[in-house]
């Protein structure tokens, strides 16, 4: 059995190896068009309608299918487990070696084939016949630099180091998912890919996927986040802009430190960076239209030590966000002006630093409109069409958006909140918990939403198949 396995294995891992260089050679998918506001369009998706394959019963029964297989008790343990020992051992961004083993294991386990490493930690899974069509679900690997106050038995054991967003759940999740598509592969249409990401909080660990190749053919990619916001058996999602694309940025502001009763030989900083942070909370309330969401936030502001000395220097940071790539290049550019200019006002001297090198800036997330009108029938077949909620947009930021400007995406959120469990706190409190029972809903709707595309899918592949017959 063990040797019948591996050898399966074995081909099947040549196989991919053969396809893959193939897929990566074949004539990548058009670059979504900027729209005179600079956010990217929904791309021109296959517009085969669902009827024309699948009839509204086989799409029932498919997602509630799935929702069985993943409430089966043997599996939801073994979801939490993998859930729980991965929240024990939180890892940043970039450094998710464990996470990234104990995720390889499972596969090899479970017999699927994957590629690693992908952006230094990541790995991604194949599913599936190995052709197109390919459809990728994704889930985030890393912890957050905080300490975890929940008192539990599966508490953080390292200082310091908390998955307070829920990343270890969506990585169970997605193994949930790999063991049930596994399972039913034999009804797979294509291939699907599983795309475990280093670095969402802050690193762009999806711009570092993207830029490995490994997605260049990828057809379609859904991506989930848990929500304390929103009741359990519930999904929130929209059409269009969900989340702002959002950078951050870091001044120095220079003046000339001396005694604090004697202001006339110094230059003060302080009361420099202080008009600074007033002069650029205009650029919202006085150069935008009101109509088009964007924030400006000095979160940081760290100068002096002493009550009776000025500084030589005060550094100042934030963030700032927006709704399209136009409104967030004017932001950058004014806040580098505002900066400069006021502390000139001042005498100062300024230098601002967007250090995207480390915190690369997010597009804006926006979701494919096909791939909300498919999220809309799988959900509601497996949930109940009054289960999905509307997701108002949000200035928060994903780096799920690096996937939504290269590839068709779509972003959607999962409930957890049940009432007779205690408060939900939300992401990236050290208070946060993730509701367990949630689980399986997050693995059928990967699992559906995969499958689902892949049938809907296969005619416009077939087509395709034909004219990169050599590819095996
Ligand atoms: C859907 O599932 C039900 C119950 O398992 C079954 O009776 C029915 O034939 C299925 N329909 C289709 C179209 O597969
Ligand atoms: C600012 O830069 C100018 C030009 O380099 C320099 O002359 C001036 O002394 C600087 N001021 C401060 C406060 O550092
Ligand atoms: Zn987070
Ligand atoms: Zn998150």
């Amino acid at each position: 059995m063990e040797v019948l396995r591996l050898c399966l294995m074995a081909i099947f891992g040549l196989v991919m190896a053969l396809v893959i260089p193939s897929i990566n050679a074949q004539v990548p998918e058009p670059a979504p068009a900027p729209t005179s506001d600079g956010v990217a369009i929904d791309q021109a998706t296959p517009t085969l309608s669902i009827s024309s394959f699948l009839n509204k019963e086989e799409f029932a029964n498919i997602s509630v299918n799935f929702l069985n297989l993943a409430k089966r008790p043997e599996l939801f343990d073994w979801i939490v487990r993998i859930r729980r020992t991965i929240h024990e051992n939180p890892e940043l961004g970039f450094e998710e070696f464990e996470t990234s083993k104990l995720i390889r294991n499972e596969l090899d386990k479970i017999g699927i084939f994957y590629k690693y490493p992908v952006a230094v930690t990541g790995v991604v899974g194949f599913i599936g016949t190995g052709k197109p069509p390919f459809v990728a679900l994704r889930a985030d690997m890393d912890a957050l630099a905080m300490q975890e106050e929940v008192d539990w038995k599966h508490k953080s054991k390292i200082p310091g180091k908390m998955h307070a967003c829920g990343h270890d759940a969506h990585v169970a999740m997605l193994l949930g998912a790999a063991k049930i598509l596994q399972e039913q592969h034999d009804d797979l249409q294509g291939t699907v890919l599983l795309v475990f990401q280093p670095a969402e909080e802050g690193g762009g660990g999806a711009k570092k996927m993207l830029e490995s190749g490994i997605l260049d053919n990828v057809d379609a990619i859904f991506g989930l986040h848990v929500s304390p916001r929103s009741p359990i058996g519930t999904v929130a999602a929209s059409s269009g802009p969900i989340m702002a694309g959002s950078g951050f940025f870091e001044a120095v502001i220079k003046g000339k430190g001396g005694h604090a009763a004697i202001p006339q030989h110094t230059i003060d900083p302080i009361l420099a960076a202080s008009n600074i942070i007033v002069s650029l909370q205009h650029l919202v309330s006085r150069e935008t239209d009101p109509l088009d969401s964007q924030v400006v936030t000095v979160a940081k502001f760290k100068g002096g030590s002493a009550f009776n000395v000025i500084p030589d220097f005060v550094t100042i940071g934030g963030t700032f966000r927006a709704f399209s790539k136009e409104s967030f290049t004017q932001l950058k550019q004014r806040i580098v002006e505002v900066i400069k200019r006021q502390a000139a006002v001042q005498r100062c001297n300024a230098t601002v630093d967007f250090d995207t090198k480390n915190r690369p800036f997010y597009p804006v997330t926006v979701n494919n409109k096909a791939l909300h009108e498919q999220f809309r029938n799988v959900a509601g077949q497996m949930l109940g069409i009054d289960k999905i909620l509307e997701k108002k947009p949000t200035m928060g930021s994903e780096d799920f958006s690096f996937f939504t400007e290269a590839i068709p995406g779509y972003f959607y959120l999962l409930g957890m909140v049940d009432e007779t469990k205690g408060r939900f706190e939300s992401g990236h409190s050290p208070f946060y918990r993730v509701n367990e029972d949630a689980l399986p809903y997050g693995v059928a709707l990967h699992a559906s939403l995969a499958t689902t595309y892949l049938l809907e899918h296969q005619l416009k592949s077939t087509t395709r198949d034909q004219n990169v017959h050599d590819e095996l």
